[in-house]
């Protein structure tokens, strides 16, 4: 990371917190390591960035439906999905500082500075070496590239490893009162799994037809080792996906299309181009017959924000096998080949799965600025929030001039009539210039400013945070310039 994004990373995050948007878990406590909490402008966000997404997904979409399943789940669940057995990360202790790492991060880091020094033969021929010892689950082969490579423990500065080992990373806990194995329960470490095994009930009771899609929005936790870039890797995190149900046969083109489709909703938030892009996976995870990321360019460099994966009949014909319930689906079309109903089949899915507070981290970076407003008579400069409207946590901020002269009573009464409506905030404190400021800080898009002359014909200004603008408008204009401002 250069200087300059080392900073503006590090600005964004003490920003976060010294406006309210995200704090450390257990503070006061030192931490939580890995957890965060959302404060009182984070957590509109973070909804605002939900509503974009439902209403894109669910309400946009005649055949797309929305669910809200338990984060608790019959733990024969994660045996069927493969998670049990399959979901983990191979792990390398040092004995002397008897920290835990995990092997391809390690990898990953000398991958780096190999690139950084220079050296792209080594980096080009480790990652290669690497992709494949994983692709293979060759855990031995990890080892002897950490000690062949000279890898040294970040801590200890040893290179005194242990061998290389699994290590799952599902949170478990007890169900009932007895302890014992039979109570076991885990975390859900996706949302997906409470849309699969609800996926029938829902098109029954829904009478959906293939192609329609569930989606949801909810927590999933993982005992992720490596804590890293603030709220990139969490160990309780927020997921928003959708299980698209296909027919046999037609999952290639619904994968194109919700690859397609998604990276237009990123887009549409105003972002440039330039700053996404796909990474197709070589790596299939265990359900999965291809996947591609899509990739944000974040000032630590590009990283994935959604997954789209074409998971095959996998989670469903294995909730069948476990089960012994029929995850069979009825479709009475036609298929033109043979002139006769397709019948029953399990379909297959099209899942898209972006994580929630990657999406919330990306939208803070690409808003903030540290702008320069200096002239030549002064220096000046203020720090502001470029938010679309319609994800701003406060949508306007309404100002009386002075603390007097009836001033306060009537911005309060304007604002009565439009807070049911907008997230609206009262100040009269400071000056005007440093209440500007602060709302610039949060990004809400204009400021409303009651003065004297608004009790004589009911006008007031509007500031506008992006150009600084100002306007004098009828009071009972607001509710449609809001309204506009803030509609999707
Ligand atoms: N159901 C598929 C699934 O869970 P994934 O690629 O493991 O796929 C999907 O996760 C998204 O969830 C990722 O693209 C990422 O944005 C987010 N995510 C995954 N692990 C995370 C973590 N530890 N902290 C924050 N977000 C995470």
């Amino acid at each position: 990371m250069s200087k300059s994004t080392d900073e503006l990373f590090k600005n964004v995050i003490s920003h976060a917190k010294e406006y309210g948007f995200v704090f450390q878990s257990s503070e006061i406590y030192d931490g939580l390591s890995a957890v965060y909490d959302y404060g009182q402008f984070g957590s509109e966000l973070k909804n605002n960035l939900k509503t974009y997404w439902w209403k894109s997904m669910v309400q946009m979409h005649d055949n797309i439906v929305g669910i809200d399943s338990a984060i608790f789940m019959h733990p024969s669940i994660w045996k069927a999905s493969g998670h049990v057995d399959g979901f983990s990360d191979p792990m390398i202790d040092n004995k002397d500082s008897k920290k835990r790492y995990r092997a391809d991060q390690l990898l990953e880091d000398k991958i780096a500075k190999y690139d950084k020094d220079g050296k792209t033969d080594k980096a080009e021929l480790l990652q290669t070496e690497m992709d494949t010892a994983l692709k293979n689950e060759d855990l031995p082969r990890l080892r002897e590239l950490i000690i062949e490579h000279e890898i040294a423990d970040p801590v200890s500065g040893t290179r005194n490893w242990t061998e290389v080992r699994q290590f799952n990373l599902m949170f478990s806990t007890q169900m009932g009162a007895v302890a014992d194995d039979a109570d076991l329960v885990y975390l859900r470490p996706e949302t997906a799994q409470g849309i699969f095994v609800n996926y029938l009930n829902v098109q029954k009771s829904g009478r959906m037809k293939i192609p329609f899609g569930i989606a949801q929005i909810g927590k999933a936790f993982r005992n992720e080792v490596i804590a890293r870039q603030f709220i990139i890797r969490m160990r309780e995190f927020e997921q928003m996906e959708m299980q698209y149900f296909v027919r046999p046969g037609t999952q290639k083109e619904w994968f194109n299309k919700w690859k397609e489709t998604r990276l237009k909703w990123h887009l549409a938030l105003g972002t440039a181009p330039e700053k996404y892009r796909y990474h197709e996976h070589t790596k299939l995870a265990h359900y999965a017959d291809a996947a591609y990321d899509i990739e944000f360019e974040f000032p630590f460099g590009f990283k994935e924000v959604e997954g789209i994966h074409s998971r095959t009949d996998f989670d469903l014909s294995q909730h069948q096998k476990f089960s012994g319930k029929k995850m069979q689906y009825f479709d009475p079309e036609v298929d033109p080949e043979t002139g006769k109903p397709y019948g029953n089949y399990i379909p297959y899915v099209i899942e898209t799965s972006i994580g929630l507070d990657r999406m919330f981290l990306l939208t803070m970076i690409n808003a903030f600025e540290e702008e320069d407003l200096s002239t030549e008579e002064k220096q000046d400069s203020r720090t502001v929030l470029h938010l679309h409207p319609c994800l701003a946590p406060v949508k306007a901020a309404i100002f009386p001039l002075i603390k007097k002269d009836g001033l306060p009573e009537k911005a309060r009464e304007i604002m009565d009539k439009l807070k049911l409506d907008f997230n609206l905030q009262y100040e009269e404190k400071d000056a005007i210039g440093k209440r500007y400021r602060r709302q610039d800080a949060i990004g809400t898009p204009i400021c409303i400013t009651v003065d004297h002359q608004t009790l004589e014909d009911n006008t007031v200004t509007i500031r506008h945070r992006d150009s600084m603008a100002q306007e004098r408008v009828d009071a009972n204009q607001l509710e449609k310039i809001l309204g506009d401002l803030v509609s999707w």
